[in-house]
């Protein structure tokens, strides 16, 4: 902080301070009261939807104005934001001009809150772009913990610029500092045990003469010994690995029984084989490269994820899909060398820049280890990282993907829109009737993840035009505004989902995230990924972890490794949960299981910890009903109507709810 920032200001002061300041007047303190922009706080602490929190800017760097009136001082900002501040009691006021900056050219809705110590000091009720500025003058005498907050208003964080315009505590004695939140990391899943456990999804879609790869997922004492009865003639199942190929020629479903047995035990299951045109009858569950190394990806990055599903156990729990983002094509026109190279092959078809010497070699390595390999490209002509993409070369670019043995696209607009003008759906949806086609003709299963951020509604119509999951959002940061505002705003969705078509609300920020080449661990709190992965399971999300594998924590392996959890996302019926309850700031959301039973989080999307409440009414049930903690894998006993817990801060309690056994 700079003098300059901290002004000594009696001269400004209301008259009475003033005095006060001056020595003229008594009061409890002798110090002088100052003032303390928020700007010259230490923003890393502030956290929010989108960007970086810009000083005397807006959000994209511009001079701060809403409505026509400019300011010269402020933090230009993002819904879902907050900034928690610690006041030490010594605080006065707080003031601050607010809106919507003028950038957004009078798009954005949200709101602004000021929260003292849990209560609710201030609020500006939802401010749309273009409204005048509303003015904040609030006491502060007495209150240890600001919080400033800018929520969405209700309807995500698209141009949710937010400007505190002029926003300046006062204060007199110790100056006011931004509050780090030292919440404990808390592992709740109990260790694997010893005894076998067969993990993962309980019922895989292939078509008819494709090459079938499924890895029976289990954990337990290594040697495991597999076996499998009724398995379709065709396959074969490696006993030692677990992992099942072949192929199968004729349509229709096949009811095997697979088991795993160590020196301890034995653990059966069943295994629906489904032979048809449909894909991903389950959430896919894997990882891609984007959020952790974004434009700096290569291929060791890609072996070493692969050889990190095995060593650190995922795949033991059905960790699958290995995917290369963006930046495996060239990219002549950048300075990094390591992107430049002929754009495609004589034959048309897409070549690999150099970072990526052998896509056959690697594709080999991963289906060699019982898991399936993943790729990326764009309808347009370039990616939206500028690397050469398929535009005009669909079906050139669709073999080239199958030759090199891929088993899944993701295919994200990007230049698209530059190509090609056009309206309505019949225009959103054209380049992916195209490519889907194209990946349909080839002789082996391509999933197909449609990128277009949810343009259209596509939740809609993306399982008509071949999708088997379909971006609803944006992209994802790690921060609690970013991962809330995405995940709590996927209310509705759940028409569009179901086994081989699902609402994917964008990949997991936890573990070492960064966008390449520098990472950092996820900012989001232990609770908030607790957040995190429970909406994620219980929206029959795609699972695709971010992070960089080679650098898993236990906290972060914990948090991937709870197969109790991965059940709700990979439960075999394919719901989306329903959001049941829409508290001010707390959520309950429940999805409906293959046996009847549900699973149900319990949100505290509030600063302090809360009750949540669900009764068995409203999740049209009736009691009694056994209740069990899934993160902790516990059972917490019977109860007659309802359940209650405590949840902390922007944390949840997941719980199954079921038919007590008939004694
Ligand atoms: C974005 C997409 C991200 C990532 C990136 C690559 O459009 O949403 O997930 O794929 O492009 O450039």
């Amino acid at each position: 902080m700079t003098m300059d920032q901290v002004r000594h200001c009696a001269a400004s002061l209301p008259l009475g301070l003033a005095l006060a300041a001056a020595g003229a007047w008594p009061m409890a303190s002798t110090a002088a009261a100052a003032e303390q922009p928020i700007t010259a706080l230490d923003l890393s602490r502030c956290t929010q939807g989108f960007g970086e929190p810009g000083i005397d800017k807006s959000v994209e760097g511009h001079p701060l104005s809403i409505a026509g009136t400019h300011f010269a001082h402020g933090l230009g900002s993002h819904a879902e934001m907050q900034l928690p501040i610690d006041l030490k009691k010594a605080a006065t006021r707080f003031t601050a001009t607010v809106g919507v900056d003028d950038e957004t050219d009078g798009k954005g809705s949200i709101e602004f809150r000021v929260i003292g110590d849990g209560k609710r000091l201030w609020s500006s009720g939802v401010m749309h772009g273009k409204d005048a500025a509303k003015s904040i003058d609030i006491p502060l005498a007495g209150i240890a913990k600001l919080i400033l907050v800018v929520t969405d208003g209700g309807d995500g964080i698209a141009y949710d610029h937010a400007d505190w315009s002029d926003a300046v505590i006062t204060y007199q004695g110790a100056a006011p500092e931004s509050l780090v939140v030292n919440e404990p990391k808390v592992v709740l899943t109990p260790k694997s045990a010893p005894t076998p456990r067969i993990n993962g999804a309980k019922v895989v879609g292939v078509r008819p003469g494709s090459p079938f790869l499924f890895t029976v997922a289990a954990t337990g004492e290594r040697p495991l010994h597999f076996e499998a009865v009724d398995l379709p003639a065709g396959l074969t199942l490696d006993g030692s690995t677990g992992i099942i190929t072949g192929v199968l020629t004729q349509r229709g479903e096949h009811d095997a029984v697979v088991t795993a047995s160590n020196a301890l035990g034995k653990a059966t299951r069943h295994l629906r084989i489904v032979v048809s045109d449909r894909l991903a009858l389950t959430p896919p569950m894997g990882w891609n490269s984007w959020n952790c190394f974004a434009s700096a990806v290569t291929e060791a990055n890609i072996y070493a994820a692969a050889d990190a599903f095995v060593k650190a156990g995922l795949r033991d729990h059905g960790w699958t899909y290995v995917n290369i983002d963006d930046f495996w094509m060239p990219k002549n026109r950048d300075a990094d060398a390591t992107l430049h190279g002929d754009e495609r092959s004589a034959d048309g078809k897409i070549n690999a820049n150099p970072r990526f010497p052998s896509m056959k070699k690697l594709t080999e390595r991963i289906h060699s280890l019982g898991l399936k390999a993943g790729i990326y490209s764009s309808p347009g002509p370039t990616t939206c990282g500028g690397c050469v993409s398929s535009y005009h070369h669909e079906r050139l670019d669709a073999e080239r993907i199958a030759e090199w043995g891929f088993d899944y696209l993701k295919y994200d607009w990007c230049s698209y829109g530059e190509v090609e003008k056009g309206e309505g759906l019949e225009y959103l949806k054209k380049p992916y009737i195209l490519m889907g086609g194209m990946l349909r003709a080839q002789p082996r299963d391509i999933l197909f993840s449609l990128c277009q951020y949810g343009m259209g509604d596509v939740w809609n119509w993306g399982e008509q035009v071949g999708g088997n999951c379909w971006r609803t959002t944006g992209d994802i940061t790690d921060s609690w505004g970013s991962m809330s505002s995405i995940g709590f705003n996927q209310a509705g969705h759940e028409v569009g989902a179901g086994p081989g078509h699902w609402n994917d609300p964008d990949m997991l920020v936890v573990g070492w995230v960064g966008w390449g080449p520098s990472l950092h661990p996820t900012r989001l709190t232990g609770n908030e990924q607790y957040t995190h992965i429970s909406l994620w399971s219980l929206l029959s999300a795609p699972l695709l972890i971010g992070c960089d594998l080679t650098k898993l924590d236990e906290f972060t392996l914990n948090l991937l490794t709870n197969d109790e959890v991965i059940e709700v996302n990979q439960d075999p019926a394919g719901f989306q949960a329903r959001r049941i309850i829409k508290g001010d700031e707390s959520e309950v959301w429940a999805k409906t299981l293959e046996d009847g039973s549900k699973a149900v989080g319990l949100f505290n999307l509030g600063e302090e910890e809360k009750p949540v409440r669900i009764s068995w009414h409203d999740l049209e049930l009736s009691g009694p009903l056994h209740v069990r903690d899934l993160w902790r894998q516990q059972d917490l006993g019977i109860q007659e109507d309802a359940f209650q817990a405590t949840v902390p801060r922007h944390g949840v309690v997941l719980i199954k709810v079921a038919k007590p056994p008939v004694p």
